[in-house]
């Protein structure tokens, strides 16, 4: 019975991998890889909103954790913006991005260094202590929203 079980999960892995990598190009796969990025880090942030507009009460762990991985993620997006990565239709990624590569990088570093900050903060700190520098990792997200994100 176990092998069974082990036989079958090991067939759908089979299943499920081949599946989703058929027929991606490098840039597909560089979108859904940030696309993943974007939703674990939108989940996170969520969490840490409802507890700083009271919608959920304050947890310092829990936040704690929501801080930390978001503190992991940011790092990883930049690559995830790889040179041949805008396809119209599958992207709301502005082609924009690659003509101001510079200002596009500075914007993610300052999103990495407040997504830190916070990361630190947020170890032994109050609701109140932790609530400006949530709002300035949330204005990243409008600053960039604003000039790089296509409108859905
Ligand atoms: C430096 C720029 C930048 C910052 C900062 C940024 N984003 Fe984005 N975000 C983008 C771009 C560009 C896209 C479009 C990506 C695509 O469609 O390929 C995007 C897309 C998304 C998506 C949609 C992903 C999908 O599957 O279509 C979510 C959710 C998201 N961002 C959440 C956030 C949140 C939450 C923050 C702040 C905590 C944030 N982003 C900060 C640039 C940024």
């Amino acid at each position: 019975m176990t092998r069974f079980l082990v036989l079958t999960v090991l067939a759908l892995l089979a299943a499920a991998c081949s599946r989703e990598h058929a027929h991606e190009t490098p840039a597909e796969q560089a979108i859904e890889y940030r696309h993943s990025l974007y939703h674990v880090i939108s989940w996170n942030v969520h969490a840490m909103n409802d507890m700083v507009e009271q919608k959920a009460s304050f947890d310092s762990s829990k936040f704690a954790r929501n801080a930390e991985r978001v503190a992991y993620l940011v790092p990883m997006l930049p690559e995830g913006f790889t040179p041949d990565s805008y396809l119209a239709g599958k992207t709301d990624a502005k082609p924009e991005i690659w003509k101001n590569r510079e200002d596009f990088d500075a914007k993610l570093k300052k999103f990495a260094t407040d997504s830190a900050a916070l990361a630190e903060l947020a170890k032994n700190s109050t609701l109140e202590q932790l609530t400006p520098a949530f709002k300035e990792l949330k204005g990243d997200c409008k600053s960039c929203h604003d000039k790089y994100r296509a409108e859905d």
